[in-house]
């Protein structure tokens, strides 16, 4: 009986304490961030002096954060979950793992195609992904659509990383969404018979194996095309410029785009500063510094992006709900298993 009474005691202390720690973190935000682009640093150092909010910022690969805070339930130190594309703010959410948080100034900037239905997460910046082409061995008047890769024109002429990455899963989602399973399904399909060779590499390396001939189109992120043409490595800048840009489906539904985005993690003990945090990475400054630094299209529509990305011109972006890449996920999967996209 009185070990009872006496661990009784001492978790009634260690729950005070902890009462008085979380009262304690007023001026802190701890960051958990799959982000790993060198212009955070800046912005997070930016952020602290402005704000005098101190941040604990926690880097690893999302599903890791997402397995961590999972597992940390309640205790979670995260008050925000910082992700680089939307279907993994969707399983965050469906975990149970984010919470609703309102802001005008949020609402205002951003449009609603690229914010989560239950206000729990929201968009920081967008990145499309796109075909490079060869410019010494393809014309764009040859290029149209995603839908017109499985096209006989272009039998092993195409690069792509594996369908294990999420970037691939959320533009078949796109396609499920817009199309139906059985188009999706006949698509990846016809895409598979298409590659050059079996996915591997992440999307700089499919540029490069343009470069090299190993085939004539790659499906690639934007920014890695910024970053390959203002690489220090002189074989990724003759890379970069072995390749121009087609944006897919603009007399359709738009070229797909993706986010990276921002959550508020339910036991967020800094909820206001999460906020706080949330809007300065959407006002002009720091949103000119995700565009200079990283070549991706701000959300802030003030905002220009970098001048290469304005180089390639205006495009229509598919506005499908961002929610749908999520919800569409598990199906993606399943199809790119299989037709045998590895
Ligand atoms: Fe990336």
């Amino acid at each position: 009986m009185k070990r009872i009474v006496y661990l009784l005691l001492v978790s009634v202390l260690v729950l005070s304490c902890k009462t008085e720690e979380k009262k304690d973190e007023k001026n802190e935000l701890t960051v958990y961030t799959h982000r790993h682009y060198e212009s955070d640093q800046e912005l997070f150092k930016e952020f602290e002096e402005e704000s005098g909010i101190q941040l604990n910022i926690v880097n690893a690969s999302a599903d890791e954060l997402i397995q961590k805070m999972s597992l940390e339930g309640a205790e979670s130190p995260a008050d925000v979950l910082i992700t680089v594309d939307a279907g993994r703010l969707y399983r965050a959410k469906s975990k149970d793992l984010l919470q609703s948080f309102s802001s005008e100034m949020i609402d205002s900037i951003v449009p609603s195609h690229l914010r989560d239905e239950d206000k729990q997460w929201v968009s920081l910046t967008k990145r499309a992904r796109v075909i490079a082409y060869a410019k010494d061995r393809v014309d764009s008047t040859q290029l149209s659509t995603y839908e017109n890769l499985t096209s006989e024109d272009w039998d092993d002429k195409i690069l792509v990383r594996s369908s294990s990455n999420i970037y691939n899963q959320s533009l078949l989602a796109s396609i499920i969404a817009n199309k139906g399973n059985e188009f999706a399904e006949n698509w990846a399909q016809g895409v598979v018979e298409n590659m050059a060779r079996d996915p591997k590499g992440n999307d700089r390396d499919q540029v490069k194996a343009v470069a090299n001939g190993e085939g004539d189109l790659a499906i690639v992120n934007t920014y890695y095309i910024g970053k390959l043409l203002n690489s220090s490595d002189k074989d990724e800048v003759d890379a970069g410029n072995s390749v121009s840009i087609f944006f897919p489906n603009q007399n359709t539904t738009g070229t797909h785009v993706n986010v990276s985005g921002i959550g508020v993690a339910k036991h967020a003990s800094n909820k206001e500063n999460a906020i706080q945090f949330i809007e300065f990475l959407l006002e002009e400054k720091a949103q000119n510094i995700f565009a200079g630094s990283n070549y991706e299209y701000p959300v802030n529509p003030n905002v220009e992006p970098a001048d290469i990305l304005k180089s390639w011109g205006d495009f229509k972006e598919d506005e499908l709900s961002l929610n749908e890449l999520g919800k569409n996920n598990k199906e993606a999967v399943i199809i790119f298993d299989k037709v045998g996209w590895k």
